[in-house]
């Protein structure tokens, strides 16, 4: 290229950096942001309750995107900054929210379509064989009554082996995407207990307010929310369903105006065997407490503080937080065996409707010796906006609406 033709290039590309500056649009900048924030929740029939699928519903929804990303109300993550390095960390940057912002300034310019597809890349593991595939239906057509509050239903499912089965992939289908809000798949020894609670419930599975009413003994394996792509072990790891134990599925469906149906199939790939596994351990919960506030009396604010000394190595991987209405702030850390400092993760405005489980994007190695730290802020006083007793009433340990517990549960790499 001669020394014009190149000039000539530099040039264009500044006259492209600079307008594009000025002038975004729809389809060049705000679209891209949407796919990769805001979709699924936000496709159409996804739990975010309205669709921005569209130029037409983005656009009329433009300011209140602008508010809402503004405040960083959505797209909805919990952990503050300093959190260790998490997987999917959904968070805006600020050169998102100022193109937000201008492009709703300037008019709401819509822009030219791409010739490339958007392809919403669902990791369908297409090229596996199929027998290496179990597919089980959870909720089988569970009617939801069409209410305006979330609801716990609990499904037994019938997977019950003779040997041991080793899982490399875990993929959940949600039956109707506009109210399954979020899924964990436990396993179990004990059928008895949730097949008596089942007989109570008239429905398919049985109620129980966020949790599955006994004490699963054993791991949570997965948890889903309505972003999350199947998970697949790290190499050299798999999930193990041990002779006799059952699959035991949690389902939150969200609220909704009308009376649906949910059928719901979790999907499991078989894998090699493997000597490690993935397990969870409730490793912190009331039983840790250095001092324990139960019952936090009516109008009043309580910190609660828990700290473990591991006697072994554990390899770490994620977080699950397990408070409810009462509890406003987290903060778990880790003091390793020689003395360092880690923030695990930090959640400054807790909100169970939003909760999820976190994964490290390192696994983390904890010599016996490390504490891990749990400190939690409870509020049992007007001031609490999930509060629904409005700070009336002293808080009783337990699950339901009413109670509130102290848990967090570590994913482990286990031998
Ligand atoms: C993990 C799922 C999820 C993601 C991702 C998500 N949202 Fe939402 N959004 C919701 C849910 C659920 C609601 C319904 C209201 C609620 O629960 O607060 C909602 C509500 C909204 C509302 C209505 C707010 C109101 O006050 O009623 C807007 C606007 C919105 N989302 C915009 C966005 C935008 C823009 C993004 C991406 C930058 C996004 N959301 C990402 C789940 C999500």
């Amino acid at each position: 290229m001669s020394d014009r033709g190149a000039r000539i290039v530099w040039m264009l590309v500044l006259c492209i950096g600079l307008t594009s500056v000025y002038s975004q649009d729809y389809y060049s900048h705000v679209r891209p942001i949407i796919i990769e924030n805001c979709f699924p929740c936000h496709a159409s029939g996804g739990i975010g309750l309205i669709p921005l699928t569209t130029y037409a519903e983005v656009s009329s929804y433009a300011a209140m995107i602008a508010q809402v990303t503004q405040e960083r109300y959505m797209p909805p993550w919990l952990p503050e900054s300093t959190s260790k390095e998490l997987v999917s960390e959904r968070v805006l940057d600020d050169e998102d929210l100022i193109l937000l912002n201008d492009w709703l300034k300037n008019g709401l310019k819509i822009g030219q379509p791409q010739i490339q597809m958007d392809s919403m890349t669902l990791a369908a593991a297409h090229d596996q064989k199929e027998q290496d595939l179990i597919v089980l239906p959870v909720s089988n057509g569970f009617e939801h009554y069409g209410v305006y509050y979330e609801q716990y239903q609990n499904f037994l499912l019938s997977y019950d082996t003779d040997y041991d089965v080793y899982i490399d992939s875990i993929a959940l289908v949600p039956g109707d995407s506009s109210i399954v809000r979020s899924v964990r798949v436990a396993t179990i020894k004990d059928t008895m207990a949730p097949i008596a609670l089942d007989e109570w419930d008239p429905r398919e599975g049985y109620y129980h307010f966020g949790s599955v009413g006994i004490d699963t003994e054993s791991s949570i394996w997965y948890t889903w929310q309505p972003d999350q792509e199947g998970r697949i072990s790290p190499p050299g790891t798999s999930w193990v369903l041990k002779k006799g134990h059952r699959l035991l599925v949690h389902i939150v469906y969200g609220p909704s105006l009308k009376a649906k149906s949910d059928s719901t199939h979790l999907i499991l790939r078989r894998g090699p065997r493997t000597s490690q596994t993935l397990c969870t351990e409730k490793i912190i919960d009331r039983s840790d407490l250095l001092s324990d506030p139960f019952p936090i009396p009516s109008g009043k604010t309580a910190i609660l503080y828990a700290v473990d000394t591991l006697s072994e190595r554990k390899v770490l991987r994620s977080i699950y937080i397990h408070g409810q209405l009462y509890s406003r702030k987290w903060e778990v850390f880790i003091k390793s065996a020689n003395g360092e400092a880690i923030e695990l993760l930090k959640i400054l405005d807790y909100d169970l409707h939003r909760n999820e489980e976190y994964h490290l994007r390192q696994p983390l190695t904890l010599e016996a010796g490390a504490t891990i730290h749990v400190r939690a802020h409870y509020d049992n006083t007007e001031k609490n906006p999930y509060s629904p007793s409005n700070g009336k009433g002293d808080l009783l340990h337990g699950y339901g609406m009413f109670k509130e517990i102290f848990t967090v549960e570590f994913g482990l790499i286990c031998d």
